[in-house]
């Protein structure tokens, strides 16, 4: 596919390589494009990679997202899924910038047309694309309104070394402040481990077994 990721930081650098080594067309877009000639990757104007991709990836900062898609504008963005990966957060990490709600809700909310997927979130860049490095399976969510879309992330999930067995689809839109929020446990737990390469494991009883009713 032709996957657009907006941003040239660490989420997009990554994603690109991971979905470039799976065989798909990437290309970053930068608002500094001429700027970013040495990154080792494909980079254009915002537009212009709004205008080439199939499926675009929001690796920005959360607190500018919303402001940075309105740049490109609906008309351009309409009927393109949009994977968003972002979190807004304050500079030193300790503040939510969507508190009592998610960038992802935002972003769908002012771009109706636009199938907004939350993913990948939850972990660190370095884990996004290299999940099979981890010692053992680990969860991947998906929040979205969208089935299709959903449906075409899980897919771009697995390209990236997630199994659906991997992947928990956890619900609509609103979810994604669940996925968004975690932002603050993952620095917690980042700070315990001394390490940002991790992620967790959604584990269940096994199947046919019941915890008794006290
Ligand atoms: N790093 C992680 O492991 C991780 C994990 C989970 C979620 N996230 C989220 O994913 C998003 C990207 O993270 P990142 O670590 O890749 O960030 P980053 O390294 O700071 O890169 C962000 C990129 O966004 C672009 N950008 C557009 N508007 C911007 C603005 N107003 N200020 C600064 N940069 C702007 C910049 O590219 P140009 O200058 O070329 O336009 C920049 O390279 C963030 O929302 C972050 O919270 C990150």
């Amino acid at each position: 596919m032709r996957i657009g990721l907006l941003g040239t930081g660490n989420v997009a650098r990554a994603l690109a390589n991971g979905w470039r080594a799976a065989g798909h067309d990437v290309l970053l877009g930068s608002r500094r494009p001429a700027e970013r000639t040495d990154l080792g990757l494909p980079v254009a104007g915002l537009s212009e990679t709004a205008a080439h991709a199939q499926v675009l990836v929001n690796a920005t900062p959360g607190a500018a997202s919303v402001d940075l898609l309105r740049s490109i504008g609906a008309p351009a963005l309409a009927g393109t899924l949009l994977i968003d990966v972002g979190v807004g957060l304050s500079d030193d990490y300790s503040e939510l910038s969507h508190p009592n709600s998610s960038l992802s809700e935002q972003i769908q909310e002012v771009f109706p047309l636009t199938p907004v997927v939350k993913t990948l979130c939850t972990m660190d860049s370095t884990a996004m694309i290299a999940p099979g490095s981890l010692d053992g399976p680990s969860t991947v969510f998906l929040s979205g309104d969208d089935a299709e879309a959903k449906r075409t992330t899980g897919r771009l999930l697995t390209d990236l070394g997630w199994p659906p067995s991997s992947q928990l689809d956890i619900g609509g839109i609103t979810t994604a402040r669940g996925q968004e929020h975690f932002a603050l446990l993952f620095m917690g737990i980042a700070g315990g481990l001394n390490a940002h390469t991790f992620n967790i494991k959604v584990v269940t009883l096994p199947p046919g077994q019941e915890v008794p009713s006290p």
